[in-house]
């Protein structure tokens, strides 16, 4: 396992931002995503919030329409997002927290708290053919109820190991490193995600267990400066060697 290159999910939520604060057409995310798969992303991640801050729900059919590589639905686990997702049946999708105050997704899902109702909304996802991932902390328990409840993934959430300093970052990156290597030792696919950028991304790289990435938005702020393929090209440079390092 710790050979395999780590797949790059590209994260385009944040072109969808830039177009949204004048409102019409540009720049367009799909522009984006048609773009970052040529530069070589593995797949395209999208997040449709309920209250469309981003992504709209016509990128999102735009998305399904146009790219070749996968699509992984990022929803929080509504009725209103089921109804979409189930129409349009993308490869994968992600279930995350969602609090409309956030600035962004704060937390990993408590799927213990949760357990009940996504049990039932997991198995409707996956009745249509769409794999499931649960967005979760590095908690030994989360990561156990995940596995429980039939999830075909689960993504660690990298945010507070990204915005720690010193120890404290080096204490979250153990954690990171033992919530993987629970889901390695019961047979769970384990990705990672959030805040990832050029200067945190080698560290995590370095855990065999995780087996993607999906990143966002400093890619999207590099991309202003290098442009969408340079900074996909740097980025996945940086996941070899770190995955390099774990050999
Ligand atoms: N993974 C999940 C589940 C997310 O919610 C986000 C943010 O939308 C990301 C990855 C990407 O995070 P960032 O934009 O900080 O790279």
């Amino acid at each position: 396992m710790p050979n395999e290159r780590i797949r790059l999910g590209v994260n385009i939520d944040h072109v969808a931002t830039v177009r949204n604060a004048r409102g019409g057409f540009h720049p367009d995310p799909v522009r984006a995503a048609l773009l970052a798969e040529k530069a070589g992303a593995d797949g395209i991640t999208a997040h449709l919030r309920e209250d469309r801050r981003h992504i709209v729900d016509d990128d999102m059919e735009r998305l399904m329409a146009n790219i070749k590589v996968p699509l992984n639905f990022e929803m929080a686990a509504t009725d209103e997002m089921l109804e979409i997702v189930t129409r349009l049946k993308p490869a994968s999708s992600c279930l995350v927290p969602e609090k409309r105050e956030e600035l962004t997704t704060e937390g990993g899902l408590d799927v213990i708290g949760g357990y009940d109702h996504l049990k039932g909304y997991i198995q409707k996802l996956k009745d249509v053919g769409i794999s499931v991932s649960l967005f979760i902390d590095a908690d030994k328990d989360q990561i156990k109820a995940s596995h429980e409840l039939g999830a075909d993934k689960v993504e660690l959430h990298t945010g507070a190991y990204c915005d720690a300093e010193g120890e404290a970052r080096a204490a979250e990156l153990e954690r990171l490193r033992a919530g993987a290597k629970y889901c390695g030792e019961i047979g769970l696919e384990v990705h990672a995600g959030h805040g990832l950028c050029y200067e945190t991304v080698g560290a995590v790289a370095q855990i065999p267990e995780f087996t993607e990435f999906n990143i966002g938005h400093f890619m999207m702020g590099e991309a202003i400066f290098v442009g969408l393929e340079q900074t996909i090209k740097e980025m996945r440079d940086l996941m070899g060697q770190g995955r390099a390092k774990c050999k």
